[in-house]
């Protein structure tokens, strides 16, 4: 398959590129078509295909012939648990966990929480909503029961599903309590709350609805996969936004299984039988398309890792999994090989394994630097692939397809080219398309491919004005960059108030509103800065009221443990510096847009329109401490 023609019938015969694409999958009904438009001139793909997403990542490769062939490879070194879990031990725990769900009364199209660390039974809970169109939405462990209390109640979930620990490095964090106080929180009060026991620690089963996940399983009856509409939610997953309030993204069944077929194959290159590493969380998109549906969708065996790329035990853990489990390819964001780096920096970890297995890796998440991309190619002497995604698209927007036939090579700083069915413009605030090279708004046509979101959960209205509104007739990234002339995109970085912190991403304008309800700040400015670790962190920037006496040490320390609280740790936001007036213009509006360069330690043009240009001297002096970040 050659990239160049393949692309352009994917653009070109879209409906018909699309419909062959879905015929590689085993529907209940194939769909008649692939992409339909409504009378409002929204879409939709698939519309009238019948499918089961968890009958596709399970079910389909038993009755394949591959039920003894190992789904996940459990791998805790946290725990120092090592577990293989077949296609058919999966199918057995899926359709078990599902048969319990069904018995309390959860039913096609409830919403289920699941809050817990990457332990397997995490995935079982996923693909058993999947199995009877349960609509689950994942938190990551990271996040504070404020946050929890948030999805909650957005999603209206009927269920939680959690466990009693998680490990960080060698801290056992405690989710019960997180999601009894989330519980307390929230307007909207679960059923059930279903918790599985960890031997690190277990939870008091105290509160109203509490229940043991073996209990709950307990003479279960095996639920079969029901039919579902393609354009029926599989999942909720909250994401970040420029606003306080996140935005849960929400996935379709047909679409999403097509297109990470496709994305598995085509862009990984991995086929069923190899074995695929997502060094990820469940909790993030990566999780969710490439630890589970992506790799069982294709029957690949894929490894589930609860662990860290440092620490656990040294920096050489993730070249023992490579070896350990012969890892055909795997993906990770940028940060973990800083972090290996940084402990390891000659790399000499890497004698002690055998990676021979290994052809390709593929980054993620955030900016992949030249100096990382130099050290980890140099090391491991396989291609180190960058590509680009979001949690809306669900899968690669930007990519290699190392499933075909002379994929493109990669261009250094560059993302690679557009990947099936994303049709990429760089346009300017008016929304004309930049001459190639020039930096403007990365912007998609429209429509988007199968398994990209149209719709925010609760909130359709918010995605058309999110995501479609501003340049009309493309989907707004958030991302800003340029294309060469050969095709190639480089992203050079968000172009709102998202930040991306160790690849998890943030947001700035959800932090003000906590740095804001303090009683000594009169107003605020978070901002990201550049990090050599983490790429970037928050840094805050807050205005005391008038007469406010507070020491900057007691304020930081008191901003920090409000983040935390109620954000989470995740958040790192570890530096506060308290400044006169924020840069305005003479209208009042925070110049957001320069203080992300200054924070970048781009150059950047002093507006005309601001009342006060010495400010942003101060404010450059305050973040010189990051600058070689
Ligand atoms: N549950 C509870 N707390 C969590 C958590 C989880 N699942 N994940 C992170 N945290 C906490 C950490 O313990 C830390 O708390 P602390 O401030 O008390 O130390 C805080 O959140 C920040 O975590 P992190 O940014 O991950 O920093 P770290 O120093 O703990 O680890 C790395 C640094 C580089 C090892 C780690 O970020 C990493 O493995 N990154 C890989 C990137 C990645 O997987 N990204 C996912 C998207 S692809
Ligand atoms: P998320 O939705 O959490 O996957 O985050 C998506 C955001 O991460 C994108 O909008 C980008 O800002 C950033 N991102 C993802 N991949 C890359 C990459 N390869 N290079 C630069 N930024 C990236």
């Amino acid at each position: 398959m050659e990239y160049s023609a393949q692309y352009a019938q994917s653009l070109q015969n879209s409906s018909e590129y699309w419909l062959k694409e879905s015929q590689q999958l085993s529907w209940f009904q194939a769909p008649s078509k692939g992409l339909s438009f409504q009378p409002d001139n929204s879409y939709q793909w698939f519309e009238d295909g019948h499918i089961n997403t968890c009958y596709l990542a399970v079910d389909y490769h038993v009755e394949q012939g591959r039920g003894d062939q190992v789904a996940f490879y459990f791998d805790s070194p946290a725990t120092n648990a090592k577990r293989s879990i077949t296609y058919s031990q999966l199918q057995q725990q899926v359709s078990t966990f599902a048969g319990a769900m069904q018995r309390i009364g959860i039913e096609k199209g409830d919403r289920v929480i699941i809050y817990m660390p990457m332990v397997v039974e995490a995935a079982v809970a996923m693909l058993a909503c999947a199995r009877i169109g349960a609509v689950h939405s994942v938190v990551f462990g990271g996040f504070a029961p404020n946050e929890l209390a948030v999805r909650i109640d957005d999603a209206q979930a009927k269920l939680i599903i959690t466990a009693s620990c998680g490990i960080e490095f060698d801290r056992v964090i405690e989710y019960k309590p997180l999601v009894d106080k989330a519980i307390e929180l929230a307007d909207n009060k679960p059923l059930k709350t279903i918790v599985l026991q960890r031997e690190m620690s277990t939870a008091a089963l105290d509160k109203a609805g509490d229940m043991d996940w073996q209990s709950f399983i307990k003479d279960a009856p095996a639920a079969s996969c029901t039919h579902l509409k393609s354009n029926d939610p599989l999942y909720i997953l909250y994401t970040s936004g420029t606003t306080g309030k996140p935005k849960g993204i929400v996935r379709d069944n047909g679409g999403h299984a097509v297109a990470l077929r496709l994305a598995f194959n085509g862009i990984y290159g991995m086929n069923a039988g190899d074995v695929w590493w997502a060094a990820s969380d469940i909790g993030w998109v990566v999780g969710h398309s490439f630890i589970i549906y992506g790799p069982l969708i294709c029957g690949a065996s894929s490894v589930f890792y609860e662990g860290k790329p440092i620490r656990t035990p040294d920096a050489a853990a993730f070249w023992r999994v490579i070896s350990e489990y012969k890892v055909n390819s795997m993906i990770c964001a940028p940060t973990a090989f800083r972090a290996i780096r940084k402990e390891d920096p000659e790399g000499e970890g890497v004698n002690r394994y055998n990676l021979k297995s290994l052809r390709w890796v593929f980054v993620a998440g955030e900016k992949l630097d030249s100096s990382t991309y130099h050290w980890l190619s140099d090391l491991l002497k396989v291609p180190v692939l960058d590509h680009w995604w979001q949690t809306e698209t669900g899968w690669p927007i930007t990519a290699p397809m190392m499933g075909w036939n002379n994929p493109s090579s990669a261009r250094l700083g560059s993302t690679n080219k557009c990947t099936p069915g994303y049709d990429i413009c760089v346009v300017d605030g008016q929304g004309e398309q930049v001459a190639d090279g020039e930096v403007g708004n990365i912007c998609v046509k429209l429509p988007l491919p199968p398994g990209a979101s149209t719709s925010i959960w609760n909130q359709p209205a918010r995605f058309q004005e999110a995501y479609l509104a501003e340049f009309e007739g493309y989907y707004h990234t958030g991302d800003g960059g340029y294309k060469d002339e050969d095709g190639y995109i480089f992203i050079t970085g968000r172009t709102d108030d998202v930040i991306n912190v160790s690849g998890h991403r943030l947001s700035t304008g959800e932090m003000e509103e906590v740095v804001s309800s303090h009683e000594a700040i009169a107003e605020c400015a978070v901002i990201g800065a550049s990090d050599s670790l983490k790429g970037q962190v928050p840094i805050g920037l807050v205005v005391l009221k008038a007469g406010v006496t507070i020491s900057n040490e007691q304020l930081q320390n008191e901003l920090i443990a409000k983040v935390r609280a109620q954000i989470g740790a995740l958040a790192c936001f570890k530096d506060v510096f308290v400044v006169q007036r924020l840069p305005k213009t003479r209208s009042g509006k925070i110049l957001r847009a320069v203080l992300r360069k200054i924070a970048a330690h781009q150059d950047y043009q002093v507006p005309s329109t601001i009342d006060d240009p010495a400010i942003l001297q101060e404010i450059e002096q305050h973040l010189t401490k990051f600058k070689n970040g």
